[in-house]
């Protein structure tokens, strides 16, 4: 028996060698971790259960048969974080390049569909040259199976992609279809075409990072939700936003035990609100100011600054916050705040995590260039993301709120549940000044005139009582009071039952 230990313990041993100890010092070298240290540091301690290590690739040519290594480039399984299970798979790239041939595939396969079956989240560690260049079309079908596998759990199950190294063709579209991609700032690099080939096709010249570095995907592109620093942060921040998700769409939000109270009253808010409409201030100090012990975990934070998306919790439970920044273009909508506004909607109604939305919206933005990038198709994907959710949303008005955007943040006629509003709410078509401007055009040249205008318009739409005697408003509330506020309406909400007319699946103007 001991020499059948023994063995076992060998093979063992090889498997976790991967590619060999000479790739293994090559890949510390560039600093990054091998695939077994990033899911030792990703899982609880010891929990990892691994699968498929002895599983070789059955390639013939090109003298594939005489390079053979136990795992073939992918190390899969499940284990825990933070006493949850999450199911996983980790390119190895000391093997081939972390490649994908048809074995390897079945390897993720194999995690995917344990992962849906059981109804808990998935997560890719990529870090890989796509198709195995060696094996052909077995390659791209082993990546159809994967691309497929993604479609059918989205929306399922939480499906995360952390890039932590150069990821070409097939390893790109995997990500692109789960809800989150992270990256590892230099040293993670994702493109359809790497640069030899961009060079070849076009004649531009272009550096990995320029093309597909985490400081394109997550300013640019809007690729990337978010990226850290190495290795090992990126690890850890991912064991933080795993806290916030649910397992699957039956689960229901994780509850985690919390001192925070829920009618903690925050004096400060009621001077958050400069005296001048047209000052700026962070709409993230209210955020962290009415979440449970400030803890926000922000998605997409270089992109599209003017809107703020991320996950939080009330009392415990894990909500989504969504909010106009009026430190970044005034808090304005534009395409890319609207598409990002979307996408982030979209995945808490999925995964029934209620949102609590802050709005201060001078309007969309104007001019040639939002128009001619697809403005109105791009709003048009928060208002249906908004309209078609269907879990608990909650609306606070602090600031401005004009024209179709008042309509598109969470308003009350697309079905928020509960709207309210600070004293210092401004709720109207437009800005007191551009309204005044178009309806006494004939009066603009008198600018006393104009200025008594403007101040009628002021007088008269710049606060939330009109909305609020027309039951647009629930309550104008104490902007001290709104941590309170909100988790009272959240706990009413609990019981919420909605749902839309049967359909295939609507139409999101995509
Ligand atoms: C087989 C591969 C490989 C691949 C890398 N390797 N990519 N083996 N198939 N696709 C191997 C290398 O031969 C090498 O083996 C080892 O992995 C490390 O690669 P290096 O090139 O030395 O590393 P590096 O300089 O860091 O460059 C990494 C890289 C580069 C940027 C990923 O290797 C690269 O460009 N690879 C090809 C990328 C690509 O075009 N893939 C196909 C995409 S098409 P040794 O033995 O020396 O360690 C695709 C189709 C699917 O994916 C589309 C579905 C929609």
């Amino acid at each position: 028996m001991k020499e059948i230990i023994d063995e076992l313990e060998q093979r063992r041993a090889n498997a976790r060698l991967g590619g060999g100890q000479k790739r293994i010092d090559a890949q510390h070298k560039r600093g990054k971790l091998t695939a077994r240290e990033r899911i030792e540091l990703l899982l609880d301690e010891g929990s990892f259960e691994e699968f498929d290590m002895y599983v070789e690739h059955r390639c013939t040519d090109f003298g594939m048969e005489d390079q053979k290594f136990p795992g073939d480039g992918v190390v899969t399984g499940w284990g825990t974080i933070n006493g949850r299970v999450v199911y996983l798979f980790a390119k190895d790239f000391t093997v081939f390049g972390g490649s994908l041939s048809r074995t390897h595939a079945e390897k993720i396969n194999k995690v995917q569909d344990m992962a849906l079956r059981n109804r808990a989240p998935i997560i890719g560690v990529f870090d890989a040259g796509g198709a195995r260049i060696q094996e052909g079309v077995d390659a791209l079908g082993g990546y159809g199976e994967v691309f497929w596998r993604n479609v059918q759990a989205s929306g399922v199950i939480p499906q995360i992609s952390i890039i932590m190294g150069p990821c070409a063709g097939g390893d790109v579209y995997s990500p692109a279809i789960t809800d989150f991609i992270f990256m590892v700032r230099d040293t993670s690099y994702m493109f359809v075409t790497g640069p030899d080939v961009v060079k070849t096709v076009t004649n531009e010249e272009v550096s990995a990072e320029e093309l597909g570095g985490a400081s394109i995907h997550t300013t640019k592109s809007s690729i990337a939700d978010g990226a850290y620093e190495n290795d090992v942060e990126t690890l850890l921040q991912i064991r933080r936003l795993m806290d916030f998700l649910p397992s699957s769409n039956i689960s229901g939000v994780p509850e985690l035990p919390t001192r925070d109270k829920p009618d903690r009253v925050e004096n400060s808010l009621d001077t958050l609100i400069p005296d001048n409409p047209n000052q700026p201030y962070d709409i993230k100090e209210l955020i962290q100011k009415v979440a449970d012990e400030r803890d926000f975990f922000e998605i997409q934070e270089n992109y599209a600054k003017n809107i703020v998306t991320g996950f939080g919790r009330m009392e415990g439970r894990t909500v989504g916050f969504l909010a106009n920044q009026p430190m970044v273009l005034a808090g304005v909508l534009d395409s890319d705040a609207s598409r990002k506004g979307a996408r982030f909607v979209r995945f808490c109604d999925c995964f029934s995590i209620p949102i609590i939305t802050f709005v201060d919206v001078p309007g969309f933005l104007p001019g040639t260039a939002q128009e001619y990038g697809g403005l109105i198709k791009h709003g048009a994907k928060l208002l249906y993301a908004y309209s078609e959710a269907t879990v608990p949303k909650v609306t606070v008005i602090t600031r401005k709120a004009y024209g179709g955007a008042y309509d598109v943040m969470a308003s009350k006629h697309i079905r928020a549940d509960i709207n309210y509003a600070w004293p210092s709410a401004e709720i109207a078509v437009m800005g007191p000044k551009g309204a005044a401007e178009i309806l006494y055009r004939s009066e603009l040249g008198d600018k006393k005139k104009i200025a008594n205008r403007v101040k009628d318009y002021e007088d008269r739409f710049a606060n939330p009582f009109i909305a609020a005697e027309r039951g647009y408003i629930d309550e104008v509330i104490l902007p001290r009071n709104t941590r309170m506020r909100v988790a009272r309406a959240l706990n009413m909400l609990r019981t919420k039952k909605t749902e839309n007319p049967w359909k295939k699946h609507g139409n999101m103007p995509l």
